[in-house]
């Protein structure tokens, strides 16, 4: 990633599929004076994601893309991206695989978080299986994203510990709590 010179935020889109408060924490993020990104574009797979409320909110366009026929949504959106210079694409609970002549297109420049501590735990159900596992730690993994699933290389991850009295729904407030703080600190990592 090139590093950012002068003020200029470098735009955005980010990608959701359910609740956005990931989408959220990064557009207040993105409002921070020295924030590297601007978020200009949100997507989503469904009109039924309640993150999308947060475009109307914060006064950011929004698009709803149904991914029934993958190839002519992609090329939809890599003509709005293109349309807003969109140069950069975070995932936060995204629940659609993107093809792989997308990503190649954004090597590099997309981004998601994933609710384990990858390599442990890819796709669904991470917590469950954390507690079902009794495993003494969880945590969360911003990476880069590539066409095997939850697999790109790792920017930033965060542990933390499973009490005794966790259980999934417990463990997922926990875990989404540092989601927060790791989607920044990421972002500033790599930029
Ligand atoms: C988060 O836990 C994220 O890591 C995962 O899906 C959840 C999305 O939550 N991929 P939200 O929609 O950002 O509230």
């Amino acid at each position: 990633m090139k590093k950012l010179t002068g003020r200029k935020k470098t735009k955005t889109a980010v990608f959701i599929s359910g609740t956005g408060s990931n989408l959220k924490n990064l557009i207040k993020f993105s409002k921070i004076k020295n924030s590297p990104i601007s978020i200009d574009l949100i997507i989503s797979d469904t009109n039924k994601a309640t993150g999308l409320k947060y475009a109307k909110q914060f006064d950011i366009k929004k698009k709803i893309f149904n991914f029934n026929n993958v190839k002519i949504n992609e090329s939809k959106i890599l003509t709005i991206i293109k349309k807003k210079k969109i140069k950069f694409i975070c995932l936060a609970g995204f629940m659609k695989i993107l093809s792989k002549s997308f990503l190649k297109k954004f090597d590099g420049k997309i981004i998601n978080i994933h609710p384990s501590l990858l390599p442990k735990y890819k796709g669904l159900n991470t917590h469950e299986r954390a507690i079902k596992n009794k495993d003494k730690f969880a945590g969360c993994t911003v990476h880069y994203v590539t066409s095997k699933l939850d697999s790109g290389r790792i920017i930033l991850q965060k542990k933390i510990k499973v009490s005794k009295r966790d259980n999934p729904k417990t463990l997922a407030k926990k875990v989404l709590k540092q989601e927060y703080k790791l989607y920044r600190a990421a972002i500033i990592k790599i930029f």
